[in-house]
């Protein structure tokens, strides 16, 4: 027993070294070279290590963009970019699990308001943010419901640094208005528009899927449009049937979507997926909102160069994807470290983090009329729209949940079993009431 558990630290050691290598390739690291956890060098500098998976395009300006916001207002403290790639977070969060069991955590992480954020409770190893909320007056500032995804027990354990929509596609401009194409609203006009381009051998929808959790958002719009917002909620408490006609036909459609994607998605990121149709080999891209912070990376002009509209049957929906950043317990430094955390709370953060993210700040107290044109319309649909929270945004199930949907979907993007898909999620419906 002793012997396996030894051998299952290493090979996760060796794991979690291989990302962080891979990792610090693409992050604009603040200082690429030292790993260390919050620790004062010597020089005078404290140095604080903060931790995500902001690796390319906007999201990684923007999280520049705070790194050096912070910088000049304490120049005594060298903030430490520790991202590590891989969208959606699955390399950072191994990264994150590990260093939090070993007893070096990073100054702050990026988690997902909700079960992501809140599943480190469980270990005791998040220190509650009320604090701050006080001196801050943050309670003041953010929304109940992104509060909410973030509190257990009375006790708040995130900072909330934006609200993402996630039921977008992003298409391209010039070969939609080439092609005499309107943007879909229906998945019956997506799927005559995909007929139209594949026709014309261009790639109707970019997909990067090395991480399934990208086509576990397709087919999350699938379910959305099949559902709407409230049934689809109603899913994750784990008294509903998976087995059932609507469930059946959004598989239907998740599979013909599928059908009209690049051949090498599974060799591809969400980025890479983004670049297909930024440099207009692909016409549409089924993304949350950092797409946008992306396209506007690579100067692209909204509504010259790329358009967008809600997922199919989803307009009425805000499909909500929020990142809030965590304090573990054991953080040295904890004054400046606290410092920071309250900075990345501040108006001024927000307004820089957001404008560059895609997203729209999570404070509700920011003028948003110098953002770009599509985050002031997220920031009215934010206001309007029915608001639920994102399954492949890992808020609404707990992270084993969502990692055995990761897996059905992998397997069903290549067998296209609709029967096994089911029973996968049949199965794992335990999870969800534990
Ligand atoms: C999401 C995250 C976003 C964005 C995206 C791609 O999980 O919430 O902030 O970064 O991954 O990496």
């Amino acid at each position: 027993m002793k012997l396996k558990l030894i051998y299952a630290s290493s090979v996760l050691l060796l794991f979690v070294l291989l990302l962080t290598a891979c990792g610090s390739d693409e992050s604009n690291s603040a200082n690429q070279n030292d790993n260390s956890d919050s620790e004062n060098n010597g020089s005078g500098t404290t140095e604080l290590e903060i931790l995500s998976w902001w690796t390319s395009g906007g999201e990684a300006e923007a999280l520049n963009a705070v790194i050096d916001g912070f910088g000049e207002e304490e120049p005594n403290i060298e903030i430490v970019n520790a991202a590590v790639a891989g969208g959606g977070g699955s390399n950072s969060q191994a990264v994150l699990s590990s260093r939090l069991q070993g007893g070096e955590p990073p100054a702050v992480f990026q988690a997902q308001g909700g079960f992501d954020l809140l599943r480190w409770q469980e270990g005791d190893y998040l220190q509650s943010l009320n604090d701050l909320y006080e001196e801050n007056g943050w309670r003041d500032v953010f929304p109940e419901t992104i509060i909410d995804m973030n509190t257990i027990d009375g006790e708040i354990y995130g900072i909330p640094m934006n609200v993402h929509r996630n039921n977008m596609i992003w298409y391209n401009k010039k070969i939609f208005d080439d092609n005499g194409i309107e943007p879909p609203k229906t998945f019956a006009d997506f799927f005559e528009i995909a007929d139209t381009l594949q026709s014309k051998g261009i790639i109707p929808l970019a997909l990067g899927d090395q991480n399934p959790r990208w086509s576990t958002l397709l087919f999350e719009m699938a379910l959305l449009n099949e559902l709407g917002a409230e049934d689809f909620s109603a899913l994750w408490t784990g008294n509903e049937d998976f087995d059932t006609a609507k469930i059946r036909s959004a598989v239907n459609t998740f599979s013909r979507m599928l059908d009209y994607t690049n051949e090498n998605h599974s060799s591809l990121d969400w980025q890479d997926a983004a670049d297909l149709v930024a440099s207009d080999e692909a016409a549409m891209l089924i993304m949350g909102d950092w797409a946008s912070g992306f396209f506007m990376s690579r100067d692209l002009v909204a509504n010259e160069d790329f358009g967008w509209v809600a997922a199919p049957g989803t307009e009425d929906i805000f499909n909500i994807v929020n990142d809030s950043m965590g304090y573990p317990t054991g953080v040295e430094n904890a004054e400046e470290a606290e410092g920071f955390l309250a900075y990345l709370g501040s108006a001024e953060a927000q307004a820089e983090f957001n404008q560059l993210k895609g997203s729209i700040p999570a404070r509700t107290d920011i003028d948003v009329s110098d953002f770009s044109e599509y985050s002031q319309s997220a920031a009215e649909d934010f206001k309007n729209l029915e608001l639920n929270l994102s399954l492949a945004g890992g808020s609404p199930v707990p992270a084993g949940f969502l990692s055995r949907v990761d897996d059905a979907i992998n397997t069903f993007v290549t067998q296209r079993d609709p029967d096994m898909l089911i029973n996968s999620l049949e199965e794992a419906k335990s999870l969800l009431q534990e």
